[in-house]
Protein backbone atom coordinates (compact mmCIF):
# COMPACT_ATOMS: atom_id res chain seq x y z
CA UNK A 1 0.00 0.00 0.00
CA UNK A 2 1.43 3.36 -1.00
CA UNK A 3 1.97 5.90 1.48
CA UNK A 4 3.21 9.15 0.19
CA UNK A 5 5.32 11.84 2.18
CA UNK A 6 5.13 15.12 1.34
CA UNK A 7 7.22 17.71 2.68
CA UNK A 8 7.77 21.06 2.72
CA UNK A 9 10.66 23.49 5.02
CA UNK A 10 7.86 26.47 5.92
CA UNK A 11 4.29 26.39 7.06
CA UNK A 12 4.00 28.57 3.62
CA UNK A 13 5.55 25.69 1.91
CA UNK A 14 2.41 22.96 3.41
CA UNK A 15 -0.60 25.37 4.33
CA UNK A 16 -1.97 24.97 0.81
CA UNK A 17 -1.59 21.28 0.78
CA UNK A 18 -3.35 21.36 4.38
CA UNK A 19 -6.10 23.16 2.71
CA UNK A 20 -7.12 21.24 0.47
CA UNK A 21 -6.62 17.41 1.92
CA UNK A 22 -8.75 15.18 3.96
CA UNK A 23 -9.40 13.60 7.00
CA UNK A 24 -6.37 15.27 8.62
CA UNK A 25 -5.32 13.69 11.69
CA UNK A 26 -2.23 15.50 14.15
CA UNK A 27 0.38 13.83 15.65
CA UNK A 28 3.30 15.65 17.73
CA UNK A 29 6.60 13.84 17.25
CA UNK A 30 9.89 14.99 17.92
CA UNK A 31 8.82 18.46 18.73
CA UNK A 32 7.28 18.59 15.10
CA UNK A 33 4.00 18.07 14.07
CA UNK A 34 3.04 15.68 11.50
CA UNK A 35 -0.36 15.37 9.34
CA UNK A 36 -1.87 12.30 8.42
CA UNK A 37 -4.48 12.88 5.33
CA UNK A 38 -6.06 11.75 2.43
CA UNK A 39 -6.06 13.21 -1.07
CA UNK A 40 -8.10 11.39 -3.97
CA UNK A 41 -8.41 8.40 -1.83
CA UNK A 42 -4.74 7.92 -1.13
CA UNK A 43 -2.99 7.93 2.48
CA UNK A 44 -0.25 11.01 2.71
CA UNK A 45 1.66 12.31 5.99
CA UNK A 46 2.41 15.70 5.51
CA UNK A 47 4.85 17.74 7.49
CA UNK A 48 7.59 20.98 7.28
CA UNK A 49 10.97 20.36 8.78
CA UNK A 50 11.75 24.21 9.91
CA UNK A 51 14.18 25.64 7.44
CA UNK A 52 17.83 24.12 6.80
CA UNK A 53 19.65 20.48 5.95
CA UNK A 54 19.22 19.38 9.78
CA UNK A 55 15.92 19.95 10.48
CA UNK A 56 15.10 18.48 6.86
CA UNK A 57 17.19 15.51 7.39
CA UNK A 58 15.12 14.39 10.81
CA UNK A 59 11.74 15.16 9.19
CA UNK A 60 12.64 12.64 5.95
CA UNK A 61 14.02 10.32 8.91
CA UNK A 62 11.12 10.31 10.62
CA UNK A 63 8.48 10.44 7.62
CA UNK A 64 10.44 7.12 6.41
CA UNK A 65 10.79 5.37 9.41
CA UNK A 66 7.80 6.31 11.77
CA UNK A 67 5.28 6.73 9.72
CA UNK A 68 6.12 4.16 7.14
CA UNK A 69 5.81 6.20 3.65
CA UNK A 70 7.52 4.80 0.97
CA UNK A 71 7.91 7.83 -1.57
CA UNK A 72 8.55 11.31 -0.70
CA UNK A 73 8.07 14.79 -2.57
CA UNK A 74 9.60 17.84 -1.66
CA UNK A 75 6.95 20.91 -2.51
CA UNK A 76 8.63 24.59 -1.66
CA UNK A 77 10.60 27.85 -3.53
CA UNK A 78 13.81 28.26 -4.62
CA UNK A 79 15.91 30.94 -5.57
CA UNK A 80 16.72 30.70 -9.59
CA UNK A 81 20.52 30.45 -10.27
CA UNK A 82 19.51 29.34 -14.38
CA UNK A 83 18.52 33.24 -16.20
CA UNK A 84 15.29 31.04 -17.40
CA UNK A 85 14.08 30.67 -14.35
CA UNK A 86 11.35 33.58 -13.38
CA UNK A 87 9.79 34.15 -10.16
CA UNK A 88 6.80 31.74 -10.27
CA UNK A 89 8.33 29.27 -12.33
CA UNK A 90 8.53 25.66 -11.66
CA UNK A 91 12.10 23.53 -11.51
CA UNK A 92 11.90 19.62 -10.64
CA UNK A 93 15.37 18.54 -9.58
CA UNK A 94 16.96 15.46 -11.58
CA UNK A 95 19.82 15.53 -9.42
CA UNK A 96 20.92 17.65 -5.58
CA UNK A 97 24.58 18.40 -3.98
CA UNK A 98 25.12 20.55 -0.87
CA UNK A 99 26.67 23.43 -2.01
CA UNK A 100 27.92 24.04 1.69
CA UNK A 101 29.78 21.15 1.89
CA UNK A 102 33.78 21.74 1.75
CA UNK A 103 36.79 19.30 2.86
CA UNK A 104 38.98 20.83 0.04
CA UNK A 105 41.15 21.35 2.17
CA UNK A 106 42.19 17.81 1.80
CA UNK A 107 41.79 17.97 -2.02
CA UNK A 108 38.21 16.46 -1.90
CA UNK A 109 36.09 18.07 -4.87
CA UNK A 110 33.52 20.31 -3.27
CA UNK A 111 30.85 18.97 -1.79
CA UNK A 112 31.87 15.76 -1.52
CA UNK A 113 32.99 13.50 1.93
CA UNK A 114 34.16 10.05 1.61
CA UNK A 115 32.07 7.60 0.83
CA UNK A 116 28.98 9.81 -0.22
CA UNK A 117 28.55 11.45 -3.65
CA UNK A 118 28.37 15.12 -5.08
CA UNK A 119 24.83 14.45 -6.48
CA UNK A 120 22.31 12.03 -5.86
CA UNK A 121 19.79 12.06 -8.27
CA UNK A 122 16.05 11.79 -7.69
CA UNK A 123 13.80 8.97 -8.97
CA UNK A 124 12.79 8.88 -12.41
CA UNK A 125 9.63 7.38 -12.40
CA UNK A 126 8.31 10.56 -10.42
CA UNK A 127 9.90 13.11 -12.70
CA UNK A 128 7.91 11.29 -15.14
CA UNK A 129 4.73 11.41 -13.51
CA UNK A 130 5.66 15.19 -12.84
CA UNK A 131 5.99 16.18 -16.83
CA UNK A 132 2.64 14.21 -17.48
CA UNK A 133 1.02 16.67 -14.74
CA UNK A 134 2.70 19.71 -16.50
CA UNK A 135 1.83 18.79 -20.23
CA UNK A 136 -2.01 18.17 -19.44
CA UNK A 137 -2.40 21.30 -18.04
CA UNK A 138 -0.42 23.37 -19.82
CA UNK A 139 2.08 24.23 -17.37
CA UNK A 140 6.18 25.03 -18.03
CA UNK A 141 8.57 22.87 -15.80
CA UNK A 142 12.00 22.94 -15.98
CA UNK A 143 14.27 19.77 -15.31
CA UNK A 144 17.87 20.80 -13.51
CA UNK A 145 20.17 20.29 -10.66
CA UNK A 146 19.34 21.84 -7.31
CA UNK A 147 21.92 23.04 -5.13
CA UNK A 148 21.47 23.21 -1.10
CA UNK A 149 23.27 24.72 1.76
CA UNK A 150 22.81 26.28 5.26
CA UNK A 151 22.74 29.59 3.48
CA UNK A 152 19.54 32.11 2.35
CA UNK A 153 21.50 33.40 -0.65
CA UNK A 154 21.58 37.10 -1.64
CA UNK A 155 24.39 37.65 -3.23
CA UNK A 156 25.59 37.63 -7.09
CA UNK A 157 29.10 36.09 -6.18
CA UNK A 158 27.83 33.15 -3.86
CA UNK A 159 25.53 32.36 -7.00
CA UNK A 160 28.10 32.45 -9.11
CA UNK A 161 30.21 30.28 -7.50
CA UNK A 162 27.37 27.84 -6.80
CA UNK A 163 26.80 28.35 -10.92
CA UNK A 164 29.97 27.15 -11.79
CA UNK A 165 30.74 24.87 -9.28
CA UNK A 166 28.15 22.77 -9.53
CA UNK A 167 26.34 23.98 -12.80
CA UNK A 168 23.03 24.03 -10.71
CA UNK A 169 20.01 25.79 -11.75
CA UNK A 170 18.07 26.88 -8.62
CA UNK A 171 19.45 26.36 -5.06
CA UNK A 172 17.83 26.30 -1.58
CA UNK A 173 17.75 24.97 1.89
CA UNK A 174 16.85 21.27 2.57
CA UNK A 175 16.54 18.97 -0.99
CA UNK A 176 19.80 17.31 -0.77
CA UNK A 177 19.64 16.58 2.92
CA UNK A 178 16.18 14.89 2.26
CA UNK A 179 18.53 13.35 -0.89
CA UNK A 180 20.24 11.81 1.37
CA UNK A 181 18.30 10.32 3.82
CA UNK A 182 15.93 8.65 0.81
CA UNK A 183 19.02 7.05 -0.86
CA UNK A 184 20.19 5.68 2.02
CA UNK A 185 17.09 3.91 3.00
CA UNK A 186 16.34 3.03 -0.84
CA UNK A 187 13.04 5.60 -1.12
CA UNK A 188 12.01 7.12 -4.44
CA UNK A 189 12.04 10.74 -3.63
CA UNK A 190 10.97 13.97 -5.95
CA UNK A 191 12.20 17.68 -5.36
CA UNK A 192 10.00 20.38 -6.68
CA UNK A 193 10.47 24.59 -6.29
CA UNK A 194 8.87 27.44 -7.22
CA UNK A 195 11.03 29.92 -7.81
CA UNK A 196 10.58 33.38 -5.05
CA UNK A 197 13.88 34.88 -5.84
CA UNK A 198 16.80 35.35 -7.97
CA UNK A 199 19.58 34.38 -5.16
CA UNK A 200 20.64 38.19 -6.03
CA UNK A 201 20.77 41.30 -4.04
CA UNK A 202 17.05 41.46 -3.75
CA UNK A 203 16.50 38.38 -2.93
CA UNK A 204 15.38 38.84 0.73
CA UNK A 205 12.24 40.91 -0.48
CA UNK A 206 11.92 39.16 -3.46
CA UNK A 207 11.53 36.10 -1.02
CA UNK A 208 9.22 37.83 1.49
CA UNK A 209 6.50 38.79 -1.20
CA UNK A 210 6.71 35.70 -3.37
CA UNK A 211 7.49 33.20 -0.64
CA UNK A 212 3.16 32.48 -0.33
CA UNK A 213 2.12 32.69 -3.90
CA UNK A 214 5.45 30.82 -5.27
CA UNK A 215 4.56 27.93 -2.25
CA UNK A 216 1.22 27.63 -3.23
CA UNK A 217 2.44 27.06 -7.03
CA UNK A 218 3.96 23.90 -6.26
CA UNK A 219 1.89 22.49 -3.77
CA UNK A 220 -0.61 22.87 -6.03
CA UNK A 221 1.58 20.48 -8.29
CA UNK A 222 2.18 18.11 -6.07
CA UNK A 223 -1.35 17.38 -4.93
CA UNK A 224 -2.27 17.12 -9.11
CA UNK A 225 1.05 14.61 -8.88
CA UNK A 226 -0.12 12.85 -5.61
CA UNK A 227 -3.68 12.36 -7.93
CA UNK A 228 -1.34 10.52 -10.72
CA UNK A 229 0.73 8.48 -8.67
CA UNK A 230 -0.84 4.79 -9.28
N1 LIG B 1 15.00 29.49 -0.99
C1 LIG B 1 14.40 30.43 -1.73
N2 LIG B 1 15.24 31.41 -2.06
C2 LIG B 1 16.44 31.09 -1.51
C3 LIG B 1 17.71 31.70 -1.49
N3 LIG B 1 17.93 32.86 -2.10
N4 LIG B 1 18.70 31.09 -0.81
C4 LIG B 1 18.48 29.92 -0.18
N5 LIG B 1 17.30 29.29 -0.17
C5 LIG B 1 16.28 29.86 -0.83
Amino acid sequence: MSKIAIMGAMPEEIDPLLAKVENINKIEYAKNIYYEATYKGKDIVIAYSKIGKVFASLTATILLEKFGCNQLLFSGVAGAISPELKIGDLIIATKLCQHDLDITAFGHPYGYVPEGDVYISTDEKLRDIAKEVAQKNSLKLKEGIVATGDQFVASTERKEFIASTFKADALEMEGASVAVVCDALDVPFFVLRAISDSADGSADMDFDEFLESSAKISADFILDMVEAIE
